[in-house]
């Protein structure tokens, strides 16, 4: 009998299934390598808007898996791993929001929700961003409603600066990109003279203040791909060295250590493989499957977005 080979295997289902395999920019190089496409975010959320395959496989963390389904009610949506959560989804709970909101009728807050939530905080959101696009759709924010940007506080108070607009932020973090430090980044800076450091928003100002320059990750292939330096420091989750070092060869890219580790992964994003790939294209589960009110109900925000960002 023939070796049993999982890449093979994979690609026999991806053809048998008529399946499309989406992977974030934080998943394992060998993820990355089998995916139709790489990207961030938005460029996932438009792929998956816009795929004609009877399955999404997707590569990344709930949330992203969630959000192709609610654009994709008729398709099959899988991800290899559905415990694969995100710190910053969790730090805002629908209910607390939905209580908040109630509370706070009377302002009549435009809702800006980040992408990395729950189908129930997008549900109560008037527009979605993601970090690619969260400068342009906050500009196009009502200008007589005040704006409260959840959950991420970080990716929103530099949203504010960049547009100069008070925003109400919602008390969320990432973990993964909290646990990088100025007094780290500031060592890197005094080993590495001259080298631009690029961040992602989702760090605490500290660390955002020593960036030349922050963006998505997708925006950083562009960036690195342009700037004339030949070295980087790249302040984000280590999966996306991979795709720099793919796709921007000749150059140097220096992970930006956390107190813990040498370089900084997300372990929830961590938590898909080949193997769990392969089951998953096998058993067509784990799927998603979506409350058909909640997801009507999340689908606009997240459509405006996509209008908004084009
Ligand atoms: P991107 O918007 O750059 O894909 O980032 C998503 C994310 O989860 C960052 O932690
Ligand atoms: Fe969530 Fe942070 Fe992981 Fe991104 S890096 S998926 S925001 S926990």
């Amino acid at each position: 009998m023939a070796p049993f080979d999982l890449k093979e295997e994979i690609l026999r289902l991806k053809e048998k299934r008529n399946a499309i395999i989406l992977a974030h920019s934080y998943q394992t190089g060998d993820i990355q390598d089998m995916a139709d496409y790489v990207g961030d975010s938005l460029g996932l959320a438009y792929k998956a808007q816009n795929t004609d395959c009877d399955v999404i496989a997707f590569c990344g963390v709930h949330f992203m898996a969630e959000t192709a389904k609610i654009l994709n009610p008729d398709k099959t949506v899988i991800l290899p791993d559905a415990d694969a959560g995100c710190s910053l989804e969790a730090s805002c709970d629908a209910g607390e929001l939905e209580a908040f909101l109630k509370e706070n009728a009377h302002k009549n807050y435009y809702v800006v929700a980040y992408v990395n939530c729950s189908i129930g905080v997008k549900a109560l959101a008037d527009v979605i961003v993601t970090s690619g696009n969260a400068v342009k759709i906050v500009s196009q924010a009502p200008e007589d409603r005040p704006i409260l940007f959840v959950p991420d506080q970080n990716l929103g108070a530099w949203v504010s600066r960049q547009l100069g607009r008070p925003l109400e932020l919602w008390n969320g973090a990432c973990h993964v990109h909290m646990e990088f430090t100025r007094d780290q980044i500031l060592a890197l800076k005094e080993k590495h003279p001259g080298v631009p450091v690029v961040a992602h928003p989702e760090c605490t100002e500290a660390v955002r203040l020593l960036a030349d320059h922050i963006c998505s990750t997708e925006k950083m292939i562009p960036y690195c791909t342009e700037n004339p330096a030949k070295s980087f420091i790249i302040v984000t989750e280590s999966g996306i060295l991979h795709r720099l070092r793919k796709l921007v060869p000749g150059k140097e890219f220096i992970p930006a250590p956390t107190e813990q580790c040498s370089c900084s992964t997300c372990p929830y994003m961590k938590m898909n493989t080949l193997e769990k790939l392969y089951l998953a294209l096998r058993d067509l589960s784990p799927a998603v499957e979506l409350p058909k009110d909640l997801r009507r109900r999340a689908e606009a925000p997240l459509l405006r977005m996509l209008e908004q960002s084009q």
